[in-house]
């Protein structure tokens, strides 16, 4: 076989087989194919797509192309939660006790943060002493035990789609459904749960623009998932405006803390007893999605969801002490209140630069390499639909970094639209999609 002619076949349009796909991605990481014939196979993907078989073996290639968790030893159905990354996303630790607070074990492998989007593990490392490295013994010990363990992904879990996605953020080849579909898949199915549940972000803060695109994705992971034998059911999102009302590490860990403690924003909440209660659906705990908004409601009311996060963040090491003064989380030196400008109602919100905000101020990484300020970031207070006078808070920001106050002041006021008459709020879940079935709400 030689990577010339499937190249040439990808361009002119033609179905490669397992075989080959199976050699591309085999010699690619091996190192014994050269980057620019891979970047020419990527272009050639990009522009001819790929059949939903093509899909779904470049997945399984990139599967097997390193660690495949084995998770069998962790009693019952094992749901994993993916979410495809937007603004002030704090749902896994939400969640994650909430599904384990009913008895489902939930084993989770999570990601760090890169650019403006935040990783649920830099989140967690806010807490002092916590562990986001446990031996994979360790890990489903602690699953066993509590319910609930969530570690940072081994770096040997699919290491085909590192390289890959390394090169396609420098070709201009990442926006290809195909591609991010099966570049997700391969890590959620190498991370061995038997289901999985994916939140699909829409709009302005996110990958997918709209709702069309979004369910595209969807379809494909939906696919990929169901042909490899994991059900697997997406949910479209909104990501219009940022998640809750925090944006940053400590910040959102403070969030999650207050809606376990029923005093968190409306969107999280509903977005997490949502995601939990498809959990609970898929490993066969209820039979309906209403019994698992019921029971996942009186968890969150009774306070047990709570207990079970404090229990978690102990069995790993972190200091709970925190959990009941969260002013003990990393604090910024300076915090300023931004006020309005404009009068009237919120109409939109460019996501994306609330995102770059945060970023200035410290809470993300630029690159990789870059390091992370825990205790940065800003918390929104109006939100679309919400009404503003000339002189209120809009936004709170929190930064060690003096020198970037005025420009995330004006970068959050300019991310804000403004409408004389009344807005609606955005509906937060949008559609959902499974094997059988698209739903629009
Ligand atoms: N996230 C991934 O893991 N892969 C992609 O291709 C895009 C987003
Ligand atoms: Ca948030």
């Amino acid at each position: 076989m030689r990577m010339y002619d499937m190249i040439y076949k990808k361009r002119e349009g033609q179905e490669l087989t397992q075989e080959e796909i199976n050699f591309f991605i085999n010699q690619y990481t091996e190192g014994s194919i050269p980057d620019y014939q891979v970047s020419a196979m990527l272009m050639a993907i990009y522009f001819r797509g790929m059949s939903k078989k093509e899909t779904y073996y470049l997945t399984e290639a990139m599967r097997f192309s390193g660690d495949v968790i084995d998770l069998s030893e962790i009693e019952g159905i094992k749901v994993d939660k993916h979410s495809t990354g937007g603004v002030g996303d704090t749902t896994t630790l939400v969640v994650g006790p909430l599904v384990a607070s009913c008895g489902v074990p939930v084993a989770k492998m999570s990601g760090r943060g890169l650019g403006h989007t935040g990783g649920t593990i830099d989140k967690l490392e806010s807490i002092p002493g916590f562990h986001v490295e446990l031996s994979i013994e360790q890990f489903i010990h602690t699953v066993n035990r509590v319910k609930l363990a969530v570690v940072g992904q081994s770096g040997h879990l699919a290491p085909a789609d590192k390289k890959l996605y390394a090169l396609r953020d420098v070709t201009a080849t990442v926006d290809n459904i195909e591609l991010i579909a099966s570049s997700i898949m391969s890590k959620k199915l190498a991370a061995g749960s038997n289901a999985i549940i994916l939140d699909v972000k829409i709009g302005n803060g996110a990958f997918m623009k709209t709702l069309d695109e979004g369910i595209k994705l969807a379809k494909e992971m939906v696919n990929i998932g169901n042909y490899a034998n994991r059900e697997t059911i997406a949910l479209l999102t909104s990501m219009e405006q940022p998640l809750g009302n925090a944006v940053g590490n400590a910040l959102e860990v403070k969030e999650a803390i207050d809606t376990l403690n029923n005093n968190g924003p409306e969107d999280l909440e509903e977005l997490c007893i949502h995601l939990a209660s498809y959990m609970l659906l898929m490993s066969k705990k209820t039979n309906s999605i209403d019994e698992g908004i019921k029971i996942t409601t009186q968890k969150l009311k009774s306070g047990e969801a709570f207990a079970k996060f404090k229990e978690f963040i102990q069995a790993q090491g972190g200091d709970i002490s925190v959990i009941d003064d969260t002013t003990k989380l990393p604090q910024a030196k300076y915090i300023t209140k931004i006020k309005s400008i404009s009068a009237g109602y919120i109409q939109g919100i460019k996501t994306n630069e609330i995102g770059l905000a945060a970023l200035t101020l410290g809470a993300g990484r630029e690159n990789k390499a870059a390091s992370i300020d825990l205790s940065a970031g800003l918390q929104m207070h109006k939100k679309i639909g919400d009404q503003v006078s000339i002189g209120d808070t809009i936004a709170t920001i929190h930064t060690n970094k003096k020198e970037s106050i005025e420009q995330a002041c004006n970068m959050i006021l300019n991310a804000l639209e403004f409408s004389k008459g009344s807005i609606p709020k955005p509906k937060l879940i949008q559609a959902i999609v499974s094997k059988d079935e698209i739903k629009i709400l």
